[in-house]
């Protein structure tokens, strides 16, 4: 789809400003949505009527939704292929060496003409594989999914916003507002049309499960699910005392299923190999919370230090090495920018080593009800042996590369070579004094003052 036919169905930025972590608040907000969607005289009659009495009944469905079971959590068990698939840029086994290219975004599931820009940014590099790092919003049901992320909501084609497929690969992590519909709409609807492809042209396969492995003789790409577990007991999750016991207030860890997976498929694939996780929820942060369990449970699995990409907060955000007691060390790359409002002039947690923040973009793109909101963006990948090359992009046409960063694979770890800064805007914050602190070897080898 393109001219000027599709783009009267991206949704505005301020459709989805001001959005607050709670779920009764995206239940509201998703109400609120389909009414819009009731005032388009474009959409079918049947789909305004739906809309409207969706929108009258939101209560209804946060009830229905938040009281409901969760889908079943599928995993590899009875499948043939155990979830590991080639990190390859062509359908030859040996295709390692060539270049391959991995595209990802977080929180891009909005139907914005922003989302839009970024999957079509995303296109102009032809990735090979490309991963949405969770959250389609607000509520990520069947018609939502559909709409935001699909581009075919009542089976024609005439919504412009899908996400863009890989030639190889297309994935999709599970967040919080999927799971906010239980997990039905993204397990029973995104997945199916997702996953790799036999051959070129081919149709994709469909996503077995949330969680998946990309490896080929330099690197292991791990994709996790901090979704499945983020959302808690209803009412009591709200409660201080109560969130801390396990699955009342959702702690993001990882399903059994994945440890088991991890044990028996994926850890032994791991020696002389770089390492790079993928998942929803962010390890550390200098902005919100964090989210420890899962880092804790790969503790003993993973034994060396990740790069490690989440989303979940509205921004872009490079970390230094982190690691909390008993958990993995990790660099810590926030892409949480692909589609919603991006938060600018937050307060940062200074002087913590919880979150040793190197680097976040504080660019101002524009102003909505007054409010200022930074740039979306997304991450290309380039895999070439044992280098990988990170480009970070903004939505911007021309020069729209804000960071590059370069790692390498030495004696079977990960070692930082390059980090620089390719714009010459101030907005983009250089917050630790020494940018190389976001590549530079584990914490036990580092001396003198962690953070400014
Ligand atoms: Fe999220």
């Amino acid at each position: 789809m393109n001219g000027t036919s599709s783009t009267q169905y991206k949704r505005n930025l301020e459709e989805l400003l001001n959005l607050k972590r709670s779920a009764w608040h995206n239940y509201i907000r998703a109400a609120k949505l389909e009414s819009f969607s009731w005032r388009n005289a474009h959409k079918p009659l049947h789909y305004q009527l739906k809309a409207f009495l969706n929108s009258m009944v939101w209560v209804l469905t946060y009830l229905k939704y938040r009281f409901g079971m969760r889908h079943p959590f599928p995993d590899y068990s009875s499948e043939r292929v155990k979830g590991i698939y080639p990190l390859s840029a062509d359908f030859s086994p040996n295709g390692a060496e060539e270049d391959v290219r991995v595209s990802l975004a977080g929180d891009w599931g909005t139907g914005t003409l922003e989302a839009s820009l970024v999957a079509n940014l995303i296109r102009r590099f032809r990735p090979h594989y490309t991963v949405h790092l969770g959250d389609i919003y607000f509520v990520g049901n069947s018609n939502t999914v559909r709409e935001n992320c699909l581009g075919n909501p009542h089976g024609k084609k005439f919504h412009a916003v899908t996400w863009p497929k890989g030639s190889r690969g297309t994935f999709a992590l599970n967040g919080n507002h999927e799971m906010y519909a239980n997990g039905h709409a993204y397990f029973d609807v995104l997945l199916p049309n997702l996953g790799m492809r036999a051959g070129l042209g081919s149709l994709a396969e469909g996503q077995k499960a949330s969680f998946f492995c990309l490896k080929n003789h330099h690197w292991v790409i791990i994709a996790l699910d901090t979704g499945y577990n983020s959302v808690g007991v209803p009412i009591l999750e709200r409660t201080a005392y109560l969130k801390k016991i396990p699955h009342l207030g959702g702690d993001c860890s990882l399903p059994h299923a994945i440890i088991r997976w991890i044990s028996k498929e994926v850890a032994p694939e791991l020696d002389g190999r770089g390492v790079i996780l993928l998942s929803h929820h962010q390890y550390c942060s200098a902005f919100e919370g964090r989210f420890i369990k899962p880092g804790r449970q790969l503790f003993g699995l993973v034994r060396k230090p990740v790069l490690w990409f989440w989303g979940n907060e509205h921004r872009m955000a490079i970390y230094g090495p982190t690691r909390v007691d008993g958990g993995i060390e990790a660099y810590g790359r926030c892409l949480g920018h692909g589609g919603m409002p991006v938060n600018i002039h937050t307060k940062v947690r200074v002087n913590s080593k919880r979150c040793p923040l190197v680097i976040y973009d504080d660019r101002q793109y524009r102003r909505i009800s007054g409010t200022p909101v930074g740039y979306n963006g997304y991450a290309n990948l380039l895999f070439r042996g044992r280098r990988l090359t990170i480009k970070y992009h903004d939505i911007r046409l021309e020069d729209n590369v804000l960071l590059t960063e370069t790692w390498e694979v030495s004696n079977g770890t990960l070692v930082g070579k390059d980090i620089r800064i390719n714009t010459p805007d101030p907005g983009l914050i250089q917050f630790h004094p020494d940018l190389r602190y976001a590549i530079e070897p584990p914490l036990q080898h580092k001396r003198g003052p962690v953070l400014v």
